[in-house]
């Protein structure tokens, strides 16, 4: 502890900076997964749609949803899929303070399309999820699913108190219901990343049901959600213990998100954008 002393006993290294550090790196890294998500998401679905080749959207989708012989399920799963795109793509901005600060109306219009798109998403998804069918089991989709509930619940809450001008508790519910839309993406993320860590499957099944699956499905957003609250905490808080506390989460967080960034985008979703393109151009 002494290191971190100068001779008059203030602290060389601040644990308010070095979470706001950590925090900033940790935005950055996910900005550039969510671009890749949506990156994925246009080319595998965007793209063959607008050029007549459904075929190969059903060749390079991981699920069953782009195969269905119903219109209406159909009409559904396109709604459900293209908007993450865009979500992926501006969602994050909402976050920068210094976008908030310079540019209000955008963050006012862009967190409305968040809102509005991650709600209507959890709608759609619980319905091609225990409606239409689309789920590889029972077991393994109740993370998803309960992903699904708690987003209409965080929207509420983050648009009411938007409206009300209660802005502390509008961040932090903002937050929650960033994570909660993100979960889909978190998942992937923890998914392919335990798949590196562990060189290979460790508990998990092809229906997505095996115990580090099941697991992993709750984890994906119940532990950003957590290591936001500590976040929170630390930052009422003026005890320098409690931000160091803050200061090993974040850093546990943003380690995760940095692994699971590089694991999906190497081994799930550049794979697919260059078989799409090739299979296009
Ligand atoms: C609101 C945030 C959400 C986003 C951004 C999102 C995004 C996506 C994306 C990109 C896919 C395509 C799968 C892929 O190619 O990797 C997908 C498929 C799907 N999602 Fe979501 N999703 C969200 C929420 C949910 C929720 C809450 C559920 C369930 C309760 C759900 C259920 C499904 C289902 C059933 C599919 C079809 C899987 C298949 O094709 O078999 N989604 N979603």
């Amino acid at each position: 502890m002494q290191v971190l002393m100068n001779k008059v006993g203030v602290p060389l290294i601040s644990a308010e900076k070095t979470l706001n550090h950590i925090v900033k790196y940790w935005v950055v890294v996910a900005l550039l997964g969510q671009w890749m998500f949506a990156a994925y998401i246009l080319s595998i679905y965007a793209l063959p749609t607008i050029f007549g080749n459904s075929a190969l959207t059903f060749s390079l989708s991981p699920g069953q949803g782009a195969n269905t012989e119903s219109s209406a399920e159909s009409l559904v799963f396109f709604v459900h899929i293209i908007p993450a795109a865009l979500m992926a793509m501006s969602g994050l901005f909402q976050l920068f303070p210094s976008i908030r600060k310079k540019y209000p109306k955008f963050h006012r219009y862009n967190g409305r399309m968040f809102l509005t798109l991650g709600l209507s998403g959890a709608l759609t998804g619980l319905y091609l999820t225990w409606g239409a069918g689309f789920r590889f089991s029972d077991l393994g989709s109740l993370g998803v699913t309960f992903n699904g509930i708690l987003i209409p619940i965080a929207v509420y809450f983050a648009w009411k108190s938007a409206i009300e001008k209660k802005f502390t508790i509008h961040r932090r519910f903002a937050i929650h219901s960033f994570i909660l839309i993100n979960g889909v993406w978190s998942f992937r993320l923890y998914l392919m990343g335990w798949f590196v860590v562990n060189q290979g499957a460790n508990g998990n099944s092809a229906s997505i049901d095996g115990p580090a699956d099941i697991a992993l499905s709750f984890a994906s957003y119940l532990l950003p959600m957590a290591i936001a609250e500590v976040i929170f905490w630390a930052q009422r808080n003026r005890h320098s213990g409690i931000k160091w506390f803050a200061v090993t989460f974040a850093a546990i967080g943003a380690i995760i998100t940095t692994v699971g960034v590089i694991a999906a985008g190497t081994m799930m979703w550049f794979p697919r954008i260059t078989q799409a393109f090739e299979g296009l151009f």
